[in-house]
């Protein structure tokens, strides 16, 4: 059977992860065949710059495949099949903002964690929302696969504001954790393995690991996890299959000590940040995040290979790798293209998946993939421990979205009071204050602002 060949849109061209999507769409073609690619950023000289490397890249490897690059939304988003989307509202200059000002009363400072992962939401909303109105107006049929951050947030954003839309949110970082627990396993592929899995996006547990067979691989994975976190046994004699940096190195170890909290299951990494606040402080450096990491490094990287692809007009020797763990991305759209009902961990509704939780909340379990899109599996009761830390978790992001949507300081206020890793309510008002400030022209006026003094 012939494949009908697909029409993408990527958004948010200028991504450091575009190439190394485009590189993976390129070594998956045989699986998902694509006749067009377009990009679409507001930011045209950042874009260019990467969509110049890639034009070269397909014109080489896949001259079938037309190509674009726009800030026009109308000749972007014409008949396009699938929108893929990476935006990051405001950059990272906001996002060292959003990691900065809370180091500076103690607090964690993070991309989508905390008060950063907090007014990185109150950006995002507004253009993921924007891009799904273009979608909507230009290509009524077509799918959003957004991983644009923070995804709790934003989920919870397009399942209140936009409930009929054709938008799947997903995130990697299960995927990555897979991938390590697949070599920990000493397993060919993450694939090899079924998992059971429930939380809220950045903050879940898997509560089952099964081979082809049947059999529990969870013993095997805890035993490791218990000693060595999710670092994996080339890492540890130091071989590592990818070059790794030290914070995620540090991540990844960290994860022995969030495991013990409920030994029955196997942690998420990000939940260190809720677990373990204060240790996460004390290691930051308030002066250089990883904002400033990723521009030292990935930023840098990533464009001046794409700058040296252009000037010399060539890819042939191309240093841009292949961003293998975005193979879920064509794995998602495979399974809508071609109704291939693969099993993934997608962000969806839960809607009673999760037996003893607000049926509202945007939960991030196993679905199985086909045409119409996720089928969720339920995952049965959660035990109270976790139950209690994803109602508070879950109240921090509704709240965000009502803060958006209503222009509500007091609730804004209200979810910075609510997560883990604020310390108390004056401190949640200093954050708020300095965050209004520094994301004027990204956030909506906040109309009811609380002028006590806290
Ligand atoms: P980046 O800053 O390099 O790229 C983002 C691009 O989005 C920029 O070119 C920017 O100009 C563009 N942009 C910003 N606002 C826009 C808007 N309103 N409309 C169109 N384009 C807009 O960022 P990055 O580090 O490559 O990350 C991209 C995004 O992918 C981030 O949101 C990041 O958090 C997310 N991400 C998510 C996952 C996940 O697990 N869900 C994994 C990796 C990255
Ligand atoms: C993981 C998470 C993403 C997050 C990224 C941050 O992949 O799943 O949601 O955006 O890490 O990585 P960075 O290298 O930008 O700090
Ligand atoms: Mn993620």
């Amino acid at each position: 059977m012939t494949l009908k060949k697909q029409s993408l849109l990527i958004a948010g061209g200028g991504s450091t992860f575009t190439p190394g999507i485009i590189m993976m769409l390129l070594e998956n073609l045989d699986k998902f065949p694509i006749r067009q690619i377009k990009f679409f950023d507001n930011d045209e000289e950042r874009q260019k710059e990467i969509a110049d490397a890639c034009e070269i890249i397909l014109q080489e490897r896949a001259p079938e495949i037309t190509f674009l690059a726009t800030t026009d939304p109308e000749t972007a988003f014409t008949d396009v099949d699938f929108v893929m989307a990476h935006i990051r509202v405001g950059k990272y200059a906001m996002r060292e903002q959003d990691e900065k000002i809370p180091l500076k009363y103690g607090v964690i400072g993070q991309e989508t964690c905390g008060p950063g992962g907090i007014s990185y939401g109150m950006r995002s909303i507004g253009g993921v929302l924007e891009l799904i109105d273009y979608m909507e107006l230009y290509s009524p049929d077509a799918w959003m696969l957004n991983y644009s951050n923070p995804a709790a947030i934003v989920a919870e954003a397009t399942r209140k504001l936009r409930p009929t839309a054709k938008i799947i949110n997903i995130c990697d970082m299960p995927v990555g954790i897979e991938h390590r627990m697949s070599e920990i396993l000493g397993l060919q592929s993450r694939k090899d393995m079924t998992v059971r899995y429930y939380g809220l996006n950045h903050f879940g547990w898997w509560t089952d690991i099964r081979d082809k067979d049947g059999n529990d691989l969870m013993p095997k994975i805890k035993e490791h996890v218990a000693e060595h976190g999710y670092v994996t046994p080339n890492e540890l004699v130091g071989r590592p299959g990818e070059e790794i940096e030290p914070s995620w190195m540090h991540t990844y170890g960290k994860a022995k000590e969030v495991y013990p909290l409920d030994p029955k299951t196997l942690p998420n990494t990000y939940l260190k940040y809720y677990f373990f606040p204060q240790d996460e402080v004390a290691l930051a450096d308030p002066e250089h995040t990883r904002a400033n990491e990723v521009m030292e490094h990935r930023e840098k990287s990533v464009f001046s290979e794409c700058n040296r692809i252009a000037n010399i007009q060539t890819a042939e020797d191309a240093k841009l790798e292949t961003d293998d763990h975005a193979s879920y991305i064509v794995d998602l759209a495979r399974a809508i293209a071609y109704n291939t009902k693969e099993r993934m961990l997608l962000i969806v509704p839960n809607d009673g998946a999760l037996s003893n939780f607000d049926p509202t909340a945007m939960v991030e379990i196993p679905c199985i993939v086909g045409s119409n899109g996720p089928e969720p599996l339920a995952q049965g009761e959660i035990p109270r421990f976790q139950k209690g830390l994803m109602e508070q978790q879950v109240a921090v992001e509704k709240l965000v979205v009502e803060a958006w949507a209503e222009g509500s300081y007091q609730k804004l206020w209200q979810a910075l009071i609510l997560s883990r890793t604020v310390p108390n309510a004056r401190v949640a008002k200093q954050l708020l204050d300095d965050l209004i400030e520094a994301n004027q022209g990204y956030w909506p006026e906040l109309k009811d602002s609380v002028k006590v003094t806290v």
